[in-house]
């Protein structure tokens, strides 16, 4: 439930944030952890809104006294940052807070792009189910009568107005790239990042360019944040190989015995063995690959399709389970429609198109 607080080990704590049954209705709230070592507190994303803020309260006051406090986001998407602003209220000697600087040009615009570059493709206000794609009509308008950017700026407010307030605290954020950077291995896999003494700062730079993930020795513990969201990549500015990298990382940790626990922003399981996460990242991969190798057959016996085809294509490939565990994060259980996700995985596979803005048709690339 949100806000819960889950101890997973003595002084390692996960706040638990919520995947809502309507994204169209409520926030989607990413999950947070606290870690404390010695009197340092670190405190990794801060979620949305007052009954999480409660919660990460709750855990910080336990951790008193503390004479440091580690302010860190895994990357400067809303649903992980809203209660940045916290770091005012924690009582500690010297407080830091560090994100990548790679995050700050699209702090506010990675929404907008996003939903720009894909409208080249397909109509991004299409693929939300009823009674919701009623709303939808007014940004159709918008697009006609003005035109697309004030549309799509329209509803990307829309879109972001239930995670209010939104306090980012961009006048504490540090540029961890301020600091010098290190390669550690850990099982055997290098790992470009910075060394915060207790915690393992890792690069991916997938998810988003700022995306980090962050490994604490002690407990063999992986904060994967979004790296295991399964919708890769979800939208075009989603750097899908290094994704996959990542993931692959994770998994020849795991498979060292390097992972013991892993936990996430989005996803209700925690896995508290090897082997559990071992069988997640290799799920990942398997259904990752075959989604793909559904599209290339549906593409291979169509010649050419446009998203909205595929996407109908796939509905009723739902007998494959990798098809099934694409469709179970579609609008409305993510924010998402996997039409952005088709769509995504066709450029990024530089599948040619052509045809009209909207409705470009896409074909596999001649050998
Ligand atoms: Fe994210």
């Amino acid at each position: 439930m949100l806000g819960d607080i889950v101890e997973l080990k003595k002084n390692l704590w996960l706040v638990k944030g919520e995947n809502p049954e309507n994204a169209f209705k409520a926030p989607t709230i990413a999950s947070s952890v606290l870690y404390k070592a010695e009197d340092r507190l670190y405190l990794i994303d801060t979620g949305v809104g007052p009954v999480f803020r409660q919660s990460l309260k709750k855990v910080i006051e336990q951790a008193y006294p503390i004479s440091e406090f580690y302010l860190l986001n895994s990357h400067l998407h809303v649903d992980n940052i809203c209660n940045n602003n916290i770091i005012e209220e924690v009582q500690a000697k010297k407080k830091h807070h560090y994100v990548s600087d790679a995050g700050f040009a699209s702090l506010n615009s990675y929404v907008f792009d996003n939903l720009m570059t894909l409208d080249e493709y397909y109509d991004v206000f299409s693929g939300y189910s009823f009674p919701y794609n009623l709303k939808l009509i007014l940004y159709r308008l918008k697009r006609v009568l003005l035109n697309k950017r004030k549309a799509m700026n329209a509803f990307v407010g829309m879109s972001t107005k239930k995670y209010q307030p939104i306090h980012t605290s961009r006048r504490t954020m540090q540029p961890l790239e301020l600091h010098p950077d290190y390669e550690v291995v850990i099982g055997e896999v290098p790992w470009k990042g910075w060394d915060l003494k207790d915690i393992n700062v890792l690069e991916v730079r997938g998810h988003a360019p700022d995306e980090l993930v962050f490994y604490i020795p002690e407990y063999k513990f992986l904060f994967a944040a979004d790296l295991t969201y399964e919708l890769i990549p979800m939208w075009p500015t989603v750097h899908r190989d290094r994704s996959l990298q990542a993931i692959e990382n994770c998994l020849a940790m795991a498979s060292a015995g390097e992972i013991e626990i892993l936990a996430d922003s989005h996803r209700e399981e925690i896995c508290d063995s090897s082997d559990k996460v071992v069988a997640l990242l290799e799920k990942f991969l398997t259904d990752h690959d075959r989604f793909i190798e559904v599209m290339q057959e549906i593409m291979k016996a169509a010649g050419s399709l446009t998203v909205d085809e595929m996407y109908k294509r796939l509905k009723n490939r739902q007998d494959d389970p990798a098809v099934a565990a694409h469709f179970e994060l579609d609008f409305p259980h993510s924010p998402y429609t996997l039409r952005s996700l088709i769509c995504t995985l066709m450029l990024q596979l530089e599948w040619p198109s052509e045809g009209k803005v909207g409705k470009k048709r896409f074909s596999l690339p001649t050998e």
